[in-house]
Parts: C-alpha cells; sequence; structure tokens
C-alpha cells in the first residue's frame, strides 16, 4: 500500500481493465456510463470525524437495507471535470468552488462538512491513480462525481450518525448526444423543482429526482429538457433538470435568474458572469418572468438563449414550448455570444488559452 498526498491511502484494484480494454472504452464516450477502476472514500462518525480516508477499487457497496439514506434520501453530490492539456498535463477546474458547494450542501441537509483540503486531496489521489483515464479525445474529460450518503441503519427521522463520502470517475463526451447544437425545451407549468426554504440551492439528489416526472413528459412530447419556473409565484424562470439558464437580448444585455435559494449556484454559471463582465457586457442577475422572455422571441428583442453546467457545459437552446406555446430562439441556431462563451471558457479548460482568473489546478 502506498500513500498519496494528504493521506489517501492507495489500494489498487486486483482487477484493473487492460490497455486494450481501457482504449476501447475511451474511443465511444457518451456521458456518464464508463467508469474508471477506482474510486475515492472517507467514512464520519460522531467519534472519529472523517477517517479511513483511501482510494480502492470501484466496487459495489455494501449497505444496510436500513441504511438513512435508502429512506430519508440524505444524499449530496458535485459534478467536476478533469481536462487533458495538449502536452499530456492533467488539470481540474475550479475544484475549490466544488469544495464550497459541497460543504455548503452538507450543511442544508444536516451531514458533516468534509473539509476542503479533504475534498481536493481525494480529486487528486484518484485522479492521479487513474490517469491514464483521463480522455485525450477533442471535447472529451474525465467527468468526477464526488458525493456523501448516510449509511447508518436507522428508521427514524433524524440526522443519521454515519456517513461515507466517495468520488467516482466517468470518462464524457458531450452531456447532450449532439454535442454543442441546439437544444429545445419544454416549460413546465405544473411541476416545480424546488420551493423557497426548500433544498433548491443545495447539490442534493432529491432535487434531481424531483425533476424526474416532468423531464421525461418533456422527452415523451420530444423535448430535450424541462425547465422550470418559480414555485412562489410560477411566473419567473428558475432552471433547467439540471443547468442553470442565460437569455442575451438585443442590446447585448445578458440576462440569468438572480439566486434567490431555489436555484442551484453553478460554477459554470459564476464563470460565464466573470468572463461576460471581462468582456465588458451587461449582466442583469435578476427575475425573468416567462412572458418577457416569450414576447422578446417573439418581437426580436431575445436574441439568444443557452443553458449551462458542468456536463452540460454551454448549450444553445433553439426553441421553447409550454402548453399554449412554441416559439423559435432567432432563426433556431447558435447565437455569437453563446458561441463565443462556449469557445472562451472551453479554451481555458483544455489549456488552449491563458488562464487569467486562475481557475485551473493541475492534478
Ligand atoms: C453537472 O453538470 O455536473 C450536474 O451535476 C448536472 C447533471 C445533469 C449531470
Amino acid at each position: 500500500m502506498t500513500t498519496a498526498p494528504a493521506d489517501y491511502a492507495i489500494v489498487p484494484s486486483s482487477h484493473p481493465r487492460t490497455t486494450a480494454q481501457r482504449t476501447a472504452a475511451l474511443e465511444r464516450l457518451s456521458f456518464g456510463v464508463e467508469f474508471t477502476d477506482h474510486m475515492a472514500r472517507a467514512t464520519w462518525t460522531p467519534e472519529e470525524g472523517w477517517q479511513g480516508h483511501r482510494v480502492e477499487a470501484f466496487a459495489p457497496l455494501e449497505l444496510s437495507p436500513a441504511a438513512a439514506v435508502l429512506h430519508y434520501a440524505q444524499e449530496i453530490f458535485e459534478g467536476l471535470k478533469a481536462y487533458r492539456h495538449a502536452d499530456g498535463s492533467v488539470w481540474a477546474f475550479r475544484p475549490e468552488a466544488n469544495a464550497r458547494r459541497f460543504a455548503a450542501s452538507a450543511r442544508r441537509l444536516a451531514m458533516p462538512e468534509l473539509p476542503e483540503e479533504d475534498f481536493l486531496a481525494s480529486i487528486s489521489a484518484l485522479v492521479d491513480t487513474d490517469l491514464e483515464w483521463v480522455p485525450s479525445t477533442e471535447g472529451a474529460s474525465l467527468y468526477l462525481r464526488p458525493f456523501m450518503i448516510a449509511t447508518e441503519p436507522f428508521l427514524g427521522v433524524r440526522p443519521a450518525q454515519r456517513y461515507e463520502y466517495l468520488v467516482i470517475a466517468s470518462p464524457v463526451g458531450p452531456y447532450f448526444v449532439n454535442g454543442f447544437q441546439p437544444v429545445s425545451i419544454w416549460v413546465a407549468q405544473d411541476y416545480h423543482r424546488a420551493g423557497p426554504g426548500g433544498t433548491g440551492h443545495a447539490k442534493f439528489g432529491g432535487n434531481y429526482a424531483a425533476s424526474l416526472l416532468p423531464q421525461q413528459r418533456a422527452n415523451a412530447q420530444g423535448f430535450d429538457q424541462v425547465c422550470f419556473l418559480d414555485a412562489a409565484t410560477r411566473t419567473n424562470l428558475e432552471e433547467l433538470g439540471g443547468m442553470n439558464v442565460f437569455v442575451v437580448d438585443e442590446d447585448g444585455v445578458v440576462h440569468t435568474p438572480a439566486l434567490t435559494g431555489t436555484i442551484l449556484e453553478g460554477v459554470t454559471r459564476s464563470s460565464i458572469l466573470t468572463l461576460l463582465t471581462e468582456e465588458g457586457l451587461e449582466v442583469r442577475e435578476r427575475d425573468i418572468p416567462l412572458t418577457w422572455l416569450l414576447d422578446g422571441v417573439r418581437d426580436g428583442s431575445v436574441r439568444e438563449v443557452f443553458a449551462c453546467g458542468t456536463a452540460a457545459v454551454i448549450t444553445p437552446i433553439g426553441r421553447l414550448a409550454g402548453e399554449s406555446f412554441d416559439v423559435t430562439v432567432g432563426d433556431g441556431a447558435a447565437g455569437p455570444v453563446t458561441s463565443r462563451l462556449f469557445d472562451r471558457l472551453t479554451d481555458i479548460q483544455f489549456g488552449r488559452a491563458q488562464d487569467p482568473h486562475d481557475w485551473m489546478r493541475r492534478l
């Protein structure tokens, strides 16, 4: 057994995939179906705090059927990516931001916080162990999924007394099968993702579970994604099933829903706000009524709409529909601001451009 930085002990898999198997897996990448040979983990108890930090073989978990996560959904997660640069080096994008959000999600779900340095060390140790799994093909990356679950076997409703933190890694291509192509959105008017005082700002599995039925209905009608309105007034855009949303108007002003506690504070969202400000564009974080958006799309004063997230990167939205409307944004193609932001962000992430904001961390 060797020891990685910050004491994640490495217990190598006794059955890693062969080079030929890994090469074959890396040749046909979609999103979230392939997993690397290892996972990182640590355990929390009230007596010992976080302990047992290690990287070990990716394998099924042993869990009591009474584990609290299976009954009351005490689970949080993160999503970030590692990118291979042209010189072969591997870099993570703003992992400290994910570490901070993970701690904030833990507080909301009454779970123990994982120290930022433990979070960062788990990423480094896992990527270092499975370095050959970081793709080098255009646009592909290694998606990292840190998560925490309540494992105490107990059926009373209170915060659990035992937790497992894990990180798994998945070599990925684009989230949407067609890559940087406009997607179509169904605006859910009867379902909401989160309400005031709820868990909307946390990266909590339950928020995503709540999005599944409306997402399924959107898919059944031929749409790629669902967009939610706020639960309090049922009038303002919030976010998609797992992505933030932006609107560009005819004056080049960029609008995005303000962080009201019901929306995820996306790392890509905040990076886009920085890039737009750097370009000198005006950004407005505010309420965005659906009626304002539809009027603007119809009269041409709204020029572009796009979604963003770690998985989705920046994805143009070409069509918006709901019970009583169906509109095409602009000519339905990706607009100039959306395309420029996609290039600017991915150039930094893949090391093709300078990183003026010090976002990249070498792993
Ligand atoms: C991410 O973008 O990392 C997410 O967690 C969203 C999910 C739809 C994959």
